[in-house]
């Protein structure tokens, strides 16, 4: 039998990524120990949920770093500690450096809340009701060092409907975001993805 895999997550909030990737591995027994979860703002509702679930968590906070790089090499110490086989950003809001990013090539996965490469950056569901977007989703991806690219693993796509706003397209895209992301870590976990140039190839 394949050795237990450690993953570390990273959040920035609530954390609901991260809470159902933490359920899926308990409920479908995962070869996987959820190793750590590190928040970079302390006080946040997804660090409550780590400590109820008795999972080890730290907070690295980057208003205690002066620049990006003594930030993400603080935040590389502590991510190592509990030496991870994946690391999986899960509404984690910093820009990554490149010697970061570099480390964790082909390990490091990322959810955004658009069908990339539309609507890169921030407040993607308002820019996908401003462009008339009648379909909308989300998108598991490889991190790579130009923000939100990187090979895509799987997507998840929502119909925009006449009287969405921007509340109510967001609630039905994480909705689907607790069923890919899950699904993309538990894939990796198995052995079963592979990156080809840019493109992800998915084993049976
Ligand atoms: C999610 O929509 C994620 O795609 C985006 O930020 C949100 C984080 O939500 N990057 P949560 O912290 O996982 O609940």
């Amino acid at each position: 039998m394949r050795a237990m895999r450690n993953i570390v997550i990273l959040i920035s909030g609530r954390g609901s990524n991260m809470q159902a990737i933490v359920k899926a591995a308990q409920i479908e027994r995962w070869p996987a120990k959820i190793a750590a979860i590190i928040s970079n703002r302390r006080d946040v509702e997804g660090l409550l949920f780590a400590q109820e679930q008795g999972i080890p968590h730290a907070v690295v906070a980057n208003g205690d770093y002066p620049t990006r790089a003594e930030f993400d090499a603080a935040l590389q110490t502590e991510i190592d500690r509990f030496q991870p086989d994946l690391l999986v950003l899960a509404g984690f809001m910093r820009i990554l450096t490149a010697p970061f990013v570099e480390h964790y090539a082909g390990r490091m996965l990322n959810i955004h809340p658009s069908l990339l490469p539309k609507f890169p950056g921030l407040a993607t569901h308002r820019q996908a009701l401003a462009a008339g977007e009648v379909v909308h989703g989300a998108t598991v991806h490889f991190v790579t060092a130009q923000l939100d690219h990187g090979p895509i693993v799987t997507q998840a796509e929502v119909p925009v409907l006449p009287a969405d706003t921007e509340e109510s397209l967001t609630a039905r895209v994480l909705e689907q975001e607790h069923v890919i992301y899950p699904r993309a870590v538990r894939w990796f976990i198995e052995g079963r993805l592979s990156i080809e140039g840019d493109q992800v190839h998915i084993a049976e």
